[in-house]
């Protein structure tokens, strides 16, 4: 009985009955469906700036595609601070770490940064910040092509730097998948592989800012009463000024104005911005999210300098990095853990060669 079924006649009959029309109908709908949905995808692609992604994939949140956009300052600080108000986000999206490097010129330790990306595409973005006037040719297999963000002059100790902060952070967050942002420069080295960091931060509650209250000279001697009523002497901290913020927090320090225009205009000595304006507003917006910790170590050991120690090629050894991953105990989500730095700095450009021989390698950890 089922094999006379399979006979060509049964076929033949089947091709002109109400059966395989039906199906023939409905495959030359979705046929055209199909063509339709392409046509559309593809004309809409041709005419997409930055949102290549949402339009090819609706798993993904769009991501700028390039980071060569033509916005000044005040209309790239109002478009970062949006913030979606539905709560369910319609996106699979895999949480991204923004890697924010603020640099006066290249990246020394480049080839130790590429090797910590390598084989984590996907999980992180890069940003760098550099002397406007800097001609850079990096090669396109770098981790670091075309992630250079319109910059401005930075001086070191200057209001201005302020501005380069919220520069590099605006930009990453235009990109919906950061979640975390790290502030980084160009001496500073990953002390653990990338998964180790990646988790580290991605899994946090808090946000890594250092701040407290320091009251000699280099603390609230740097506090202006000018600043009143708004900024109060008790309001007043200070801290690393190498931070790592969650979303939120992020949207918080780029957002702020009222606070930002009194540093501005009344903090002008050295150090003021980098060193008190985000402590300092972290304190009196959102004291009890934060580690009052900084996780970029820096040799404070050398008794009265105001500058860490610069760290030369003769002092690196698989023990000293040892010393800086695991000397000290501090809390992490409210428990007690042995790693509490994850970037340290200031590692001179020779360093790069004893930082790619060292064994145990560097980023096995
Ligand atoms: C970079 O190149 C431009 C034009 O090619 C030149 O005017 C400028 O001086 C260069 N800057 C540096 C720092 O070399
Ligand atoms: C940081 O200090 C604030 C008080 O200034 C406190 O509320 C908060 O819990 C501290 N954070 C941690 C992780 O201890
Ligand atoms: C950190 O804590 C452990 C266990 O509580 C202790 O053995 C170790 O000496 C501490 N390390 C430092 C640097 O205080
Ligand atoms: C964490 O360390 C402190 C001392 O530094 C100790 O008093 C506390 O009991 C420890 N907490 C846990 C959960 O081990
Ligand atoms: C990174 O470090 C962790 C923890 O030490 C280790 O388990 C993991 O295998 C390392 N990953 C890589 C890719 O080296």
């Amino acid at each position: 009985m089922g094999k006379e079924q399979l006979k060509p006649p049964y076929f033949a009959r089947l091709l002109n009955g109400h059966i395989l029309n039906h199906v023939f109908h409905s495959l030359l709908f979705l046929v055209g469906l199909s063509l339709g949905i392409i046509f559309s995808l593809l004309y809409l692609n041709a005419f997409s700036f930055n949102s290549q992604a949402s339009i090819l994939s609706p798993l993904l949140p769009p991501s700028p595609s390039h980071l060569m956009h033509n916005m000044d300052d005040d209309e790239l600080l109002w478009r970062a601070s949006m913030v979606p108000r539905v709560v369910k986000c319609p996106y699979k999206r895999l949480p991204k770490v923004a890697f924010m490097f603020l640099t006066r010129g290249p990246l020394p330790l480049g080839p130790l940064w590429e090797k910590f990306f390598k084989g984590n595409e996907g999980l992180y973005s890069i940003y760098v910040h550099m002397h406007p006037s800097f001609n850079l040719t990096i090669h396109e297999d770098s981790v670091f092509y075309m992630r250079r963000i319109r910059s401005k002059i930075v001086e070191w100790g200057k209001p201005n730097m302020g501005d380069a902060e919220k520069r590099l952070l605006s930009n990453a967050l235009l990109d919906f998948c950061n979640e975390r942002f790290v502030l980084l420069s160009e001496s500073c080295i990953p002390l653990f592989n990338f998964t180790t960091i990646y988790n580290y931060l991605i899994n946090s509650k808090e946000s890594f800012i250092e701040s407290f209250d320091d009251p000699s000279g280099n603390g609230r001697g740097r506090y202006n009463k000018k600043m009143l009523p708004a900024i109060s002497v008790s309001d007043w901290r200070k801290g690393s000024q190498w931070i790592e913020v969650n979303r939120k927090h992020a949207i918080e320090i780029i957002s702020d104005n009222k606070y930002y225009e009194l540093f501005q205009k009344h903090c002008i000595q050295h150090n003021c911005m980098d060193e008190h304006y985000i402590p300092t507003l972290a304190n009196m917006l959102f004291a009890t999210q934060i580690s009052n910790r900084t996780i970029t170590w820096a040799d404070w050991s050398r008794r009265g300098k105001h500058r860490p120690a610069e760290l030369e090629g003769a002092s690196i050894s698989i023990e000293f990095i040892n010393h800086i991953r695991y000397g000290k105990n501090c809390t992490y989500n409210g428990e007690n853990t042995t790693i509490c730095y994850l970037f340290a700095r200031k590692f001179m450009p020779d360093t790069l060669q004893p930082l790619l021989q060292l064994r145990p390698p560097l980023l096995e950890l």
